[in-house]
């Protein structure tokens, strides 16, 4: 069937509003709300002895992977690698017995993606996908699949394809920490509670839209965006920057803040805005003084946090979004909508082909 885009002027645009409904949906195939446990379909391997798993993925799903490494790191203490297909296929890379491999990927047709999955098998690791398209190359040649349940994403931006395979992610942590006995039932509980929260979470940021739509106009002007976060929101920031080259062709870079002081910070002046994703938490002490640094070289700071962290650091910068304070372990996703807003409005005031960006293709089969 034909889909249109209803009510919204663009694909991006309606697909982002989607993201409560369908990560509700996605959460619902892997976590039981009245028990608050995750349950995952059979896998074919031990989840408890596994010895490392090693996440690839291109693009936007890059950046799911990423987040995920923290998330299987100290939640289920569980080793992780991570790195993009179009280096993994030909890196040569040793692989431990007991591996899982997992390929993350909207179309499950990107050709670099599906050459380092047959690698991954060549030696003998246990492949599982997260996949927005169950019948696709990349599912179809996995030993187990994970599927996102996104609907079609029309926009070549990617935005709910990416909060769902960071909802599948973190289900498949949580599954992870249980079988390794790196949680007990009640953080196990609270981890899933965490995750029921974030649809009416996104529901609420997204009435932050008209707010997001105003700070666009600072960012349309610029000629390079900076964005930072630590942790989780470390990728977060990588990918406001990605979605924001996309569509508005805008140069952005995502950095760690506490990197930034090895280089970034040598292009800090009034005419680079700073985009900092920084929810309140053990990490938050440390990004307010990077951003007190790019505050003190003139940089114009857009806060992104929640009531706590605006007390505290709010006054650094001209322009905040309040989210609402949430569990840290669910902040990446929440953080993902306003960055997807901002990229969205700025392209939008650019006058650029917001659904179907220049140079860029949805699926990308060819190497
Ligand atoms: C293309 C798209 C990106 C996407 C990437 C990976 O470059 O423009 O939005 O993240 O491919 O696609 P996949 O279908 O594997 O998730």
């Amino acid at each position: 069937a034909m889909i249109g885009k209803g009510q919204y002027r663009h694909f991006m645009q309606k697909e982002i509003f989607e993201q409560p409904a369908v990560i509700g949906d996605t959460l619902h195939s892997f976590l039981n709300p009245a028990t608050l446990s995750v349950q995952l379909p059979n896998l074919p391997f031990d989840l408890s002895k596994v010895s490392r798993f090693t996440f690839i993925a291109c693009g936007t799903a890059f950046y799911a992977g990423m987040v995920a490494k923290y998330w299987f790191e100290q939640v289920a203490r569980q080793p992780v690698e991570i790195d993009i297909a179009s280096e993994f296929r030909y890196r040569e890379a040793p692989m431990p017995d007991d591996g899982v491999s997992v390929y993350i990927s909207q179309s499950g047709e990107t050709i670099d993606t599906l050459a380092a999955l047959k690698y991954a098998q060549s030696q003998d690791q246990k492949i599982l996908s997260v996949v927005n398209v169950p019948e696709s190359a990349i599912a179809r040649s996995s030993d187990a699949v994970m599927p996102t349940q996104a609907g079609p994403e029309i926009g070549v931006a990617s935005t709910k394809a990416f909060t769902t395979q960071l909802t599948v992610l973190a289900c498949l942590a949580i599954a992870t920490a249980r079988a390794r006995g790196a949680i007990d039932v009640a953080r196990e509980r609270e981890l899933s509670a965490a995750l029921t929260e974030v649809p009416a979470r996104i529901a609420e940021v997204l009435n932050h839209d008209e707010a997001i739509r105003e700070i666009s106009h600072d960012i349309s002007e610029a000629r390079d965006v900076l964005y930072l976060g630590r942790g989780t929101l470390y990728p977060i920031a990588m990918e406001g920057a990605l979605k924001l080259k996309e569509i508005s062709y805008i140069h952005a870079e995502g950095y760690a803040a506490g990197e930034m002081k090895h280089g970034p910070i040598a292009l800090i002046d009034e005419a680079v805005p700073i985009i900092a994703c920084a929810p309140s938490g053990p990490l938050f002490e440390k990004t307010a003084s990077n951003l007190q640094e790019v505050h003190a070289r003139g940089g114009k700071i857009v806060l992104l946090s929640d009531k706590e962290g605006l007390a505290r650091a709010g006054e650094l910068a001209v322009h905040t979004v309040e989210l609402p304070k949430i569990d840290p372990f669910v902040a990446p996703i929440l953080y993902s909508i306003p960055i997807q807003l901002l990229a969205y409005h700025t392209a939008v005031l650019k006058g650029t082909d917001v659904d179907q960006p220049r140079n860029l293709a949805k699926s990308v089969t060819v190497e």
